[in-house]
């Protein structure tokens, strides 16, 4: 039978050893992108989901010490693959990356060199994973830049990326991600330094291109206003763990976790101007090395209970066969 999962990130755990300890930036986060779905990944800043990202398609940092198992499911090839084990840089993820597996990140020139130019760049990740027909990749390139909506894509295959906007080069770097036809597709906060009509263009590029592909996306964002419009289920971490996971319905219409509550808050309301001022949680997410064995938000968790937050670690809890939530107030006594 075909599985229906693209990826299985399964117990991931991302340790650096410092002098100091060990930094537990990602701590046994577990989920699983479905095809042709989208999986967000939410959390503030700090919260281990780039490291997470880029642990799935090896480019973490060096230093970096990774657990776990990430099952990449390979539905033309039919193989499935444990990204983890792969050595670093071998020609196995290089086959992977880029080009069944895609990734945009906010910045696209970290996905574009400043020298070459916009048509160019695209043609050789063509080149790589797709063609070895030059004629034909360039035929690849032109067409995806068209399809995200670069207008003149024939000139505009000649400029250098420095001649693109912020949203064209954004635009520019979905055509190569998309120009491999991945199965599966990383966005890291990929609209965040966009206007909000342009993000707003983006995300529904995003959605189009996944329907006519049948792409799984993993999309990571601070902002859970943006994941309402994109997900199908959402993760929310903090500190390098999941502390709830469910259908965007649940976390919508039925959130659980103080963390959760306290991200739905700060959504800026379109219009509302009773709304002067965005609610946020207090304080920071702390550097996750020498964490003590307890609720990893209980200093800034406006339900904390003493002697019982504060003393060990807390599990996961299943409401319902889409929800879970990492939170002593619903865990069942046993
Ligand atoms: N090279 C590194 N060395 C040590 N710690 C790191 C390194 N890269 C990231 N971290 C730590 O990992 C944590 C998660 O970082 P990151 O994945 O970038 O978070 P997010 O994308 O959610 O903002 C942070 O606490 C950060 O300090
Ligand atoms: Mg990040």
């Amino acid at each position: 039978m075909e599985n229906k999962n693209v990826l299985e990130v399964k117990d991931l755990k991302v340790y650096f050893d410092t002098e100091d300890g060990v930094i537990k930036a990602v701590d046994g986060i577990s989920f699983e992108v479905k095809k042709g779905k989208t999986l967000g990944l939410v959390g503030e800043s700090g919260c281990g989901k780039s490291l997470t990202s880029k642990t799935i398609i090896g480019i973490e940092p060096k230093t970096s010490k990774a657990t776990g198992e990430i099952i990449y499911h390979d539905s033309k090839e039919k193989t499935s693959t444990n990204l983890v084990a792969l050595k670093k840089n071998g020609p196995e993820i290089r086959a992977v990356r880029g080009g069944k597996i895609s990734m945009i990140f906010q910045e696209p020139m970290t996905a574009f060199s400043p020298l070459y130019t916009i048509g160019n760049q695209i043609v050789e990740n063509v080149l790589l994973h797709r063609t070895k027909d030059k004629v034909e990749a360039k035929k690849i390139a032109i067409e995806m830049m068209k399809k995200v909506g670069i207008a003149n894509a024939e000139k505009r295959y000649d400029q250098y990326p420095m001649e693109f906007s912020g949203g064209m080069r954004q635009r520019a770097m979905i055509a190569m991600a998309m120009s491999c036809e991945p199965e599966l597709l990383i966005a890291d906060e990929p609209t965040t330094a966009l206007d909000v009509t342009i993000q707003a263009q983006v995300l529904q590029l995003m959605k189009n291109l996944q329907r006519d592909m049948d792409m799984g996306i993993l999309f990571i964002t601070h902002d859970l206003g943006v994941v309402a419009e994109m997900c199908d289920e959402i993760v929310v971490m903090y500190l390098g763990k999941a502390v709830e996971r469910g259908s965007a319905k649940d976390i919508f219409k039925d959130p659980k976790h103080p963390y959760t509550k306290g991200l739905l808050r700060s959504i800026p309301v379109l219009g509302d101007r009773s709304k002067s001022r965005l609610e946020s949680i207090e304080g920071t997410v702390p550097i996750p090395i020498n964490l003590p064995d307890r609720c990893g938000f209980y200093d800034r968790c406006e339900h904390a209970i003493k002697g019982k937050c504060d003393v060990k670690p807390v599990s996961i809890t299943k409401l319902s066969e889409s929800h879970q939530v990492r939170c002593f107030l619903y865990e069942k006594e046993d």
